[in-house]
């Protein structure tokens, strides 16, 4: 399919000037596949990023320094030049001022970098090196993943890697580590790792590995154990599932509150996107907002339009990016254009982009994949950090755009007196998300029922209207893409104009009927289909005793706010396309590692 883009991208840059001849006696190097969220790709702005040029010390940096600027500032002030566009020039910059300045010639290369990671705000897992410390390697992280891979010719005398609270050495001697960011990168050379934790520190110095830190971790376990990794790598990323996408849809508890996490203070109800902040007047002035995506992308900004109309007091268009480009859509200055890309790769999507930074409009991004092409190009934007999609089909990617849309609707209407009362409603609602979720997942044992019922047929029809139209597109297209059946996605309210025709005892067909503003209409359209002798299988609230009188079969869900039902009632679509291509006997574990 056409959204087959990679979801896990690598670069690489040649070097002309590398000396490939020299030998080096050293047992330890760092490297870094990506390049920072910062500036174009290029030499200059790939790591490792040094201090100065006689490279005293070099730092590699998964992440993003949210406040790289501040810190650039002060180090300019201080006679330090730059020569690259990234966030993680700060660092080795920042610990060569910590070196320049230390208070004794034994201050060691940890309490260097413990005294940096104070200085910075962000995400960031970090490795660095030094000519001062040869022979030695430092490793940190606070947001970002960092695990170390031990290997040891000998059996260790512990398992339990203790957490000093200042620097020594502990006899862990004699191992050979490696710092790295991903599982897979690993594997191949050990399976015994250690996963650290927020704002540990640690240190190897000639086979001997500490792990100190400043304060008490969270977890407040005085010790990292080492772990064996036992299982094939796909399988102990996918733990209990038997695909990505199980995961993934099960994975949704979580993922909605990652979203969420920092943004949203349900105490005095406000909602703040550190990535739209600072553009919010402008936001607020213009005269249109352009929402722009494919796939299920795009139905994330279906299932958003109308609270979005309310919240904003703005109009606002749907576009599917190809056919935006193929319209030669009109926009202007005064617009506000809206990507939304799990990947933030996809090319449609991205020319889409390009096509309206040319005309001048400010553009948000709303994307997965921090340091994507689309979170790099946009002029702001939000991270909905719903964690890697790795299976092919989207389904947490989805519901955290759903979510951070809403979120956008709400911080843009925090000061309408006429709409607080919404608002609450909402905030309400998104608090007790996490565990409708948890509440929708149970029903997936009954979900595999109807699946069993369902497979064998080659057509299903999802319909329904309001806010659950998108939630009907979408089950719909995740039918198509995994179980190879035909699936459509019906309006509702068209269905006198031509899809009734389709309506017979034969075919199946899903109706979503929320208690909603189009309860009424979604009842006489549940008539239509049954005087036809339809069979329709109803997903409706729990309280709704008028529906499931004429359904076939019934999905109960819980019940919350109406312009946040459709991140429920989406779930058991999911669910019944995954479980149909299993029992069609597609492979749904293909992934995009
Ligand atoms: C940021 C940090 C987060 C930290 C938080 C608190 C990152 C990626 N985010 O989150 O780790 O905990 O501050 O200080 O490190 N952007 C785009 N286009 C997009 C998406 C984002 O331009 O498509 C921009 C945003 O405008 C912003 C930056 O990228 O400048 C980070 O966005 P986001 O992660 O959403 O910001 P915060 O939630 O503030
Ligand atoms: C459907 C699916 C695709 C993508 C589409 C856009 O399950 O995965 O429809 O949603 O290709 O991809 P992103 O969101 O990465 O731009």
């Amino acid at each position: 399919g056409c959204h087959h883009n990679l979801k896990l991208n690598f670069f690489c840059i040649e070097q002309d000037d590398l000396d490939a001849k020299t030998d080096f006696e050293t047992h330890f190097g760092i490297a870094h596949t990506r390049w920072a969220t910062h500036g174009v790709p290029s030499a200059i702005n790939s790591h490792p990023q040094r201090s100065d040029k006689r490279n005293e010390f070099v730092v590699i940096h998964n992440g993003i320094i949210t406040n790289y600027k501040d810190l650039r500032k002060f180090l300019e002030s201080k006679g330090y030049e730059f020569e690259s566009d990234t966030d993680t020039e700060t660092i080795p910059k920042l610990i060569k001022y910590m070196y320049d300045n230390r208070e004794s010639e034994d201050t060691s290369f940890s309490a260097l970098v413990e005294r940096v990671i104070q200085q910075l705000e962000g995400a960031f897992a970090l490795v660095f090196k030094s000519i001062h410390y040869p022979g030695e390697a430092v490793a940190t992280r606070r947001g970002s993943p960092l695990l170390i891979g031990v290997r040891s010719k000998y059996k260790l005398s512990t398992e339990q890697i203790p957490v000093l609270y200042r620097t020594c050495n502990s006899d862990m001697s004699g191992l050979s580590c490696f710092c790295v960011l991903l599982c897979s990168a690993i594997i191949e050379h050990t399976n015994r790792v250690i996963f650290l934790e927020d704002d540990d520190i640690a240190a190897v110095t000639d086979g001997k590995l500490s792990i100190h830190r400043l304060e008490r971790s969270a977890s407040d376990d005085p010790s990292r154990a080492i772990q064996t990794l036992q299982m094939e790598l796909q399988q102990i990323m996918k733990g209990n599932f038997s695909a990505f996408m199980q995961k993934e849809i099960f994975e949704q508890p979580e993922s909605v509150v990652n979203t969420m996490r920092g943004r949203v203070n349900f105490e005095n109800s406000t909602v703040l996107l550190g990535g739209l902040k600072d553009h919010l007047k402008e936001i607020r002035r213009c005269r249109r907002l352009i929402i722009i995506g494919c796939g299920t992308s795009y139905h994330a900004a279906v299932a958003t339009r109308q609270v979005l109309e309310e919240l904003t007091e703005l109009p606002v268009m749907v576009e599917l990016a190809s056919d935006f480009l193929d319209r030669n859509t009109p926009v202007f200055r005064d617009d506000v254009c809206f990507f939304i890309s799990q990947s933030g790769e996809t090319a449609d999507t991205l020319m889409a982009l390009r096509y309206c930074k040319e005309r001048r409009a400010l553009t948000v991004g709303i994307t997965n994949t921090v340091g994507s092409s689309i979170s790099r190009e946009t002029d702001c934007g939000v991270h909905i950090n719903a964690g890697p999609e790795i299976g092919v089909a989207s389904t947490k990617a989805y519901t955290s755009q759903f979510v951070s849309l809403v979120m956008f609707g709400l911080m843009m209407s925090e000061d309408r007196i006429s709409l607080q009362k919404r608002r609450q409603e909402i905030i309400s609602g998104l608090k007790s998300l996490p565990e409708m979720i948890k509440e929708v997942l149970s029903l997936d044992e009954k979900i595999h029922d109807l699946a069993l019922e369902l497979y064998k047929q080659r057509s299903l029809l999802v319909m329904g209207r309001g806010y659950n139209y998108a939630t009907c597109l979408e089950g719909a297209l995740k039918i198509k893409e995994i179980t190879y059946m035909h699936s459509e996605g019906i309006l509702a309210g068209e269905l006198k104009h031509g899809p009734l025709a389709l309506i017979d005892k034969q075919m199946p067909v899903i109706m979503v009927i929320m208690k909603d503003p189009c309860f009424t209409k979604c009842q006489n359209a549940l008539q239509q289909v049954t005087a036809r002798q339809g069979r329709p299988i109803i997903l409706c609230s729990k309280e709704d005793t008028e529906s499931s009188k004429f359904a076939y079969k019934t999905i109960e869900l819980p019940h919350t706010v109406d312009c946040l039902q459709g991140v429920l009632s989406v779930i058991p679509l999911q669910l019944l396309s995954f479980h149909l291509a299993v029992l069609r006997g597609y492979d749904v574990s293909v992934s995009y590692i």
